[in-house]
């Protein structure tokens, strides 16, 4: 099935799994329960699937098919439409921002390869020794990045595929499996009335910029990842069915890691509002007062590392695709080269939870921490205007109607008669949502 020489998904079941995988991972598990948690809970989780479904959902339909109709790379993709323009600037943000998101995702990455092993060894460090431990940080870090570069060099179908096919499924099971386990703990119920009962009166400015922020990090968008991924797939595709696939999986996985989170939570007494460091801190304990507790934290775990690898990947693979399209480099050379410069720019993330003080105290952008500096750079800020941008350009540079032109492509009437609402959804009201998002980062609400 090969349409050129960069490769292709090799079935449609394949493309799904693999941009769903991308979509699915720490940000899903990690850091949409801590987000719901300081946002109050249930009246935060209907904001959230809002947002996906109005800003989130059109503007992945975007990428997808700026990809297919270009078949390139973020930069190539701008270029390809518009040649001597300011646009492929859009495409080079992304690449950056690939390099910039996965350099402190591999640390909270290391983190859950360090958690999967300590619940295997049990140790007796807290969790704040753990991470200002450099030879751990260091060393799981670049284990997590190994994986990923081994998957990245298999190439789109042999690598990126294959594994997608197994680990989604995979992960699913098991995050049932720990769902219907934490439902019988004592107290599981206060949880899920949290999750589950909406207290309207939580909901304020603030909820609705985080619930949009997690829904662009959530579904990976903004940074081209979906453009990369929407290169590969083959013109008989149906782009809207399978935008829809993916979000759908994607916001039922967040869902689920609610409804696994929130019981044990409760159960074991911790406060919903405890931040970033929730999971790590408060699970384990949850695991050891389980009879058969060892079993679930490292199905836990493993999930947690299936997750964060099919992202990992996806994140590596927009700047090496852009290196194999637009400097004609070899695959290898382009991991290896990638991978180099993520580890010069994780370093300072790996290093900034204790262990060199510097790191630890910088403080900018409203945050203290190299870590938290370079999250609040790429994924609070990189990413919506990234997302704003491709929003800008499909609609009225590209154009919808050009656009639509290249969705009717493997659609079926009745998905393109849906997509006037689309195209009313990518001009307006989509830039202006993320505009909003962006203003109040700048503190203007
Ligand atoms: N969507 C991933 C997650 O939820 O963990 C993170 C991510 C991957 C963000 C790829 C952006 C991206 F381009």
């Amino acid at each position: 099935m090969e349409q050129n020489s960069r490769g292709i998904w090799g079935s449609r079941l394949g493309f799904i799994l693999a941009a769903a995988g991308s979509a699915i991972g720490l940000g899903n598990i990690w850091r949409y329960p801590y987000v719901t948690g300081q946002n109050g809970g249930a009246a935060f989780v209907l904001l959230y699937v809002g947002c996906v479904l109005l800003v989130g959902l059109p503007v992945l339909i975007a990428e997808l098919s700026l990809g297919r109709k270009t078949t390139l790379n973020p930069v190539g993709a701008f270029k390809a439409i518009v040649p001597k323009s300011l646009w492929p600037g859009v495409g080079y943000l992304g690449v950056l921002t690939g390099v910039g998101i996965l350099s402190f995702y591999l640390v909270i990455a290391g983190w859950t390869l360090g958690y999967l092993v300590r619940t295997i060894i049990p140790s007796s460090e807290s969790f704040d020794q753990f991470v200002a431990n450099p030879y751990e940080e260091i060393g799981y870090f670049l284990a997590f990045l190994g994986l990923t570069m081994y998957v990245v060099l298999g190439g789109v179908e042999k690598g990126i595929e294959r594994w997608s096919k197994f680990l989604m499924p995979a992960l699913f099971v098991l995050v049932l499996l720990l769902i219907g386990y934490n439902f019988t703990l004592e107290g599981a119920s206060k949880g899920i009335e949290f999750y589950l009962k909406p207290d309207f009166s939580k909901i304020q400015g603030s909820t609705v910029l985080a619930a949009l922020g997690q829904a662009f990090f959530s579904l990976s968008l903004g940074m081209g990842t979906m453009i990369t991924y929407g290169s590969y797939i083959s013109k008989k595709e149906n782009i809207p069915v399978s935008a829809v696939a993916v979000a759908l999986s994607d916001t039922t996985i967040a869902f689920l890691a609610g409804l696994m989170i929130f019981p044990a939570l409760f159960s074991v007494g911790v406060e919903p509002t405890s931040g970033p460091a929730l999971v790590f801190n408060v699970l384990p304990r949850v695991f050891e007062t389980m009879p058969g507790g060892t079993i679930v934290g490292v199905a836990f775990f493993l999930l947690l590392i299936i997750a964060a690898l099919t992202s990992t990947v996806s994140l590596l693979e927009v700047p090496v695709a852009f290196l194999v399209d637009e400097k004609k480099w070899s695959r290898k050379k382009a991991v290896w080269v990638i991978a180099l410069m993520t580890i010069l720019a994780g370093m300072p993330s790996a290093l900034s939870q204790g262990t060199v003080a510097w790191f630890t105290n910088v403080e900018f952008l409203g945050q203290q921490g190299f870590l938290s500096i370079m999250n609040r750079l790429f994924s609070d800020i990189s990413l919506p205007v990234g997302g704003l941008f491709i929003c800008l350009f499909v609609g009225w540079v590209w154009g919808t109607k050009n656009a639509l032109e290249e969705i009717r492509i493997g659609a079926d009437e009745q998905t393109i008669r849906l997509m006037g609402f689309w195209q009313f959804l990518v001009k307006y009201v989509c830039p202006v949502v993320i505009a909003a998002v962006l203003l109040n980062i700048f503190g203007v609400f």
